[in-house]
Parts: structure tokens; sequence; C-alpha cells
């Protein structure tokens, strides 16, 4: 699947994100090398700190299906709104998350920056240095 048919998944994905306290609408759209497609949303909560980005959501939807081995993943994130106006890049907590399933120089984190653009990177990009099961 081509970058551009994932990032259509994530903005599909993002119709559905619980927003209402900082009206920023995520979606992600992970796929994974069996060629599924796992998305996810941004979800928050009236208590705050139990919020869940788009990333994570897509990404703990695979593990619990069984998937564990991931090709890349495209996000798209804004202002809560029709278009994609700017760039939404992985928060730290989720690169983190990132890390520990994939191999950080293979992995790729495909950035919407409208409907049309995008930017690629790799983990290892956007996480140089991370800490990982490796490490211990
Ligand atoms: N958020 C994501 O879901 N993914 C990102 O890449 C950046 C931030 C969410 C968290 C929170 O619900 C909202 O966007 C504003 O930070």
């Amino acid at each position: 699947m081509d970058n551009k048919e994932l990032i259509k998944l994530a903005i599909e994905a993002r119709k559905h994100a619980y927003c209402p306290y900082s009206n920023f609408a995520v979606g992600a759209a992970l796929l994974c090398k069996n060629g599924k497609v796992y998305t996810g949303c941004n979800i928050e909560n009236a208590a705050f700190t139990p919020g869940n980005c788009a990333e994570r959501t897509a990404i703990f939807k695979a593990v619990s299906e069984g998937d564990v081995s991931f090709e890349k993943i495209a996000i798209a994130g804004s202002p809560k709104g029709d278009d994609i106006t700017g760039p939404a890049h992985p928060c730290g907590v989720c690169r983190q998350v990132m890390q520990e399933f994939v191999n950080p120089a293979e992995f790729k984190i495909v950035v919407a920056y409208d409907n049309e653009n995008y930017k690629e990177y790799t983990l290892k990009d956007l996480f140089p240095e991370g800490f990982g099961p490796d490490n211990l």
C-alpha cells in the first residue's frame, strides 16, 4: 500500500477522534508486514491524563489482535475540521511505543501536511538512540 492510500485511511480514522478538550483531531493508519492495516484516533478524557494518541490506539489494536510486525504508519492531525492544515508528528511516548516493536532504521513514519502532501521519516530519524528491547 502506498503512502497516499495509507494517509487516506488515517484521515478516515481521524473522523472518529474524541477530542473535546484539545479540539485537535488525529488519525493514524498502521500497515503491518502481513498487509493488514489498523487505524486509530486520539481519545481524550475529562481527567486529561488517561487520553491516548491516535498512533498508540492503532498500535495497541494491532498488538491486541496478534499483529506485532509493522512496516509503516501514516499520521494525519490538525485542529478539528475536515481538512489537514499542518503536520502532527508523533509525541515522545508514541515514539517509545513504536521503538518496542520495530527496527527503527526501517520503520517509516508518514506525516501528512495536507490531504495531498506528506513527509516520510524513519523512526530512527525522529527517535535517535532510543531505548528498546535490545538494550536490556
Ligand atoms: N495527539 C495524537 O493523537 N497524536 C500526535 O501525533 C500528536 C498529539 C493527540 C493527543 C491529544 O489528544 C491531542 O492530539 C492534542 O495534543
